[in-house]
């Protein structure tokens, strides 16, 4: 079975082919970051505007690639939500239209749920039950994931998630927007010691996290007498470093919760080499594995929305009505 995926969240066009039989076939990624950075963040209508524009040749690029035609398509995966309402549309109507032209069927997928699914689109890919940490740019969860469909939240942000810290931070330190790459590449020369912040709930003896302390801090220190642009990379490492610091544990300590031996890191910040390097030297020592995606795939992408779509073939809706939900808990959905 080909799935066509279609993602458009957020500001990033994200379209692929996935076959039940022979896995990715080709993905293609537009991303609007260069429009959006003069207004220091996502302007929504922007968004969804861009995202009309690209859908529909993003879609030829990747049937071209794989040498197959929009009749080859036996299904068409959108993200459904959590996201920007009318980015979240255009995807929705056009997988709706071109199911019901190609009379295939039609799949919503939760965006989350994508992330946590896109370390199976590796190689050597987890078995279930695994621990997975989902850090993304609205959302910082810890949760048990027994199969597809079967999510058990162990515990999450109180407020910002650790993306927006990531962003945040930037943001007061004059780095722009995205900036958790930002961010990430200030703090390459910076020297850590130099700032002191907090590590928010580390020793809350839960799984949740809160990091709306944080940027308050890094407002702080960037407003000290002493505060110059060289210390900048300082700041940057220390923030990397406590934001970090207090996912590893938390992770760690959500493996020994439940006893399962299996990490997956989902989400943008996923991408956070710093925070690669501390699971990958911390998990071995208690005897768990720690499973990412490709970099590519860390960030919103269409080929782990084809995936889960794949994943949730059962469920295709034959009719061609559509919805969309920007607000949508994960722990709600149901296992295919
Ligand atoms: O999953 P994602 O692409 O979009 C959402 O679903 O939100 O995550 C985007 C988030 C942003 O906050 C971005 O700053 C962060 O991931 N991010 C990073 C890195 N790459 C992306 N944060 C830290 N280090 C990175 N290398
Ligand atoms: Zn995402």
């Amino acid at each position: 079975m080909l799935v066509l995926g279609i993602e458009t969240s957020c500001d990033e066009t994200g379209i692929a082919l996935y076959s039940t039989e022979s896995g990715l076939l080709s993905h293609a990624l537009y991303s609007q970051v260069r429009m959006h950075e003069e207004y220091g963040g996502v302007v929504p209508e922007l968004a969804s505007r861009d995202h009309i524009r690209r859908v529909l040749p993003l879609t030829r690029q990747v049937l071209d690639q794989a040498g197959l035609a929009l009749t080859d398509l036996n299904a068409i995966a959108y993200t459904e939500g959590p996201g920007l309402a009318g980015a979240l549309l255009v995807g929705a109507s056009i997988a709706t239209s071109l199911g019901f032209a190609l009379q295939c069927p039609v799949i919503g997928v939760h965006h989350l749920e994508g992330h946590l699914l896109a370390p199976l689109l590796e190689p050597a890919p987890p078995d279930f039950p695994f621990v997975a940490l989902l850090v993304s740019g609205g959302h910082t969860q810890l949760m048990r994931v027994d199969g597809v469909g079967r999510y058990v939240l162990l515990g999450e942000t109180l407020d910002d998630a650790a993306g927006e810290a990531f962003d945040k931070s930037a943001k007061l330190m004059g780095l722009g927007y995205p900036g958790g790459p930002a961010l990430a590449k200030m703090a390459e020369t910076g020297r850590l010691g130099r700032f002191k912040l907090p590590r928010p709930m580390l020793r809350s003896h839960d799984l949740n996290f809160s990091f709306s302390g944080l940027k308050t801090a890094v407002l702080t220190a960037t407003r000290a007498q002493e505060f110059d642009m060289a210390r900048r990379a300082d700041l940057a490492a220390e923030v990397q470093e406590a934001i970090t610091e207090v996912l590893a544990a938390k992770s760690l300590a959500a493996l020994q919760q439940t006893g399962l031996e299996r990490l997956v890191v989902a989400g943008g910040v996923g991408a956070n080499a710093r925070l690669r390097a501390r699971l990958s030297l911390a998990a071995p020592k208690m005897g768990a594995s720690v499973y990412y995606p490709k970099l590519e795939f860390c960030t919103d992408n269409g080929a782990m929305i084809a995936f889960a779509g794949a994943m949730r073939l059962q469920h295709a809706k034959e009719e061609y009505g559509f919805s969309v939900h920007p607000r949508w808990d994960l722990a709600q959905l149901e296992a295919p």
